[in-house]
């Protein structure tokens, strides 16, 4: 008889930490900067529903906007270290691991989205996804947000407008010399503080994308946007190599498909958001649009441009070569 109730126990033991088991799902974080609203944000949700039903019980994904859990600077880190597994900063801020990916922050690179896109999915844009993994950094794919323009607290219709004034730029030694060679001062510092830093006037402007000017609300604490088009802001999708590796197979494959479907998704959003964040924006009347003719356009171009010289070396004639080449269509 007690031999019996012994056994009774154990299979109950056994069921009950099985149950355990399937209540404990692999957990993926995913750590981000910006508005939900925004195609960052809505990629990283739509990953995190059709990981919830393609995946249900087996893995979850809890997704932190806003700087919640990280900002920029601190996410790359948290995720060697294991705290956070996804996050995908803007190719902007990977100066620190690798050179090469500054390509993408060279002025007047890409003449739209779709170069840029053609450029990612080439031969010498998908080996990029690699260029950090010396440093346990996987690159699992890019994302668009879109074409970056120029926000300021005065109109800047020529190049010496900006001279003396000083922008908010991302962690990026090319994005510093682009203001450099306008006698700007560029300061670099985390999403996070741009709208504070503009609203105290700390900072006199700053680039970014229709969409993260619209989300964050620049356009409220600046007086006039220039629709530059000058540079690209684009995500590269991250997690650490020995996370990713230690994956299950048959789970890995499926989490890859997942945020593959969530980037097409994202992307989508982007060209969307483009045109009708700039439309709100233009609406709100709280900021005057600065529309450049083509010889003012060149101002500018030949102002920025002597940037590219100066980072060829780092970056590699080959991977510019290959991005400029993407601008012709295919
Ligand atoms: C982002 O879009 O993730 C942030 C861009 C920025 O830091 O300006």
């Amino acid at each position: 008889m007690r031999l019996l109730i012994a056994a009774i126990a154990l299979t109950g033991m056994a069921f009950a930490s099985s149950q355990a088991l399937a209540a404990d799902p692999l957990v993926i974080k995913f750590s981000h900067v910006v508005a939900e609203n925004t195609p960052k944000g809505q990629m990283a949700n739509r990953f995190k529903e059709l990981v919830d039903e393609r995946l249900a019980g087996k893995v979850k994904v809890e997704v932190y906007p806003n700087s919640q859990l990280f900002n920029d600077d601190t996410v790359v880190p948290a995720m060697l270290l294991g705290d956070v597994h996804l996050a995908a900063p803007a190719l902007s801020k990977f100066g620190k691991y690798t050179s090469k990916l500054q390509v993408f922050d060279l002025p007047f690179l890409f003449k739209d989205l779709e170069a840029a896109e053609r450029f990612q999915k080439g031969p010498a844009g998908e080996k990029l996804l690699t260029s950090m993994t010396d440093k346990g950094i996987l690159g699992l794919g890019f994302l668009h947000n879109g074409l970056k323009q120029l926000s300021a607290s005065k109109p800047l219709v020529e190049p010496a407008d900006a001279n003396g004034l000083k922008f908010r730029i991302m962690q990026s030694d090319v994005l510093a010399s682009q203001f450099e060679a306008l006698e700007a001062t560029p300061l670099k510092k985390p999403f996070s503080e741009v709208f504070t830093l503009l609203q105290t006037k700390a900072i006199d402007g700053q680039e970014n994308t229709w969409s993260n000017i619209y989300s964050k609300k620049f356009f409220e604490v600046q007086e006039y946007i220039t629709e530059s088009n000058h540079g690209l802001l684009d995500y590269l999708v991250v997690t650490s190599d020995s996370f990713w590796k230690g994956l299950p197979d048959d789970v890995r494959s499926e989490v890859g498909k997942a945020l593959n479907d969530a980037i097409a998704h994202g992307n989508k959003i982007a060209l969307e958001k483009a045109v009708n964040d700039r439309r709100r924006i233009l609406d709100s009347g709280r900021t005057k649009l600065i529309e450049l003719t083509d010889e003012q356009r060149l101002k500018w171009v030949e102002a920025m441009k002597p940037v590219w010289k100066q980072f060829e070396d780092e970056i590699g004639k080959d991977i510019i070569d290959a991005a400029v080449a993407a601008n012709a269509s295919s």
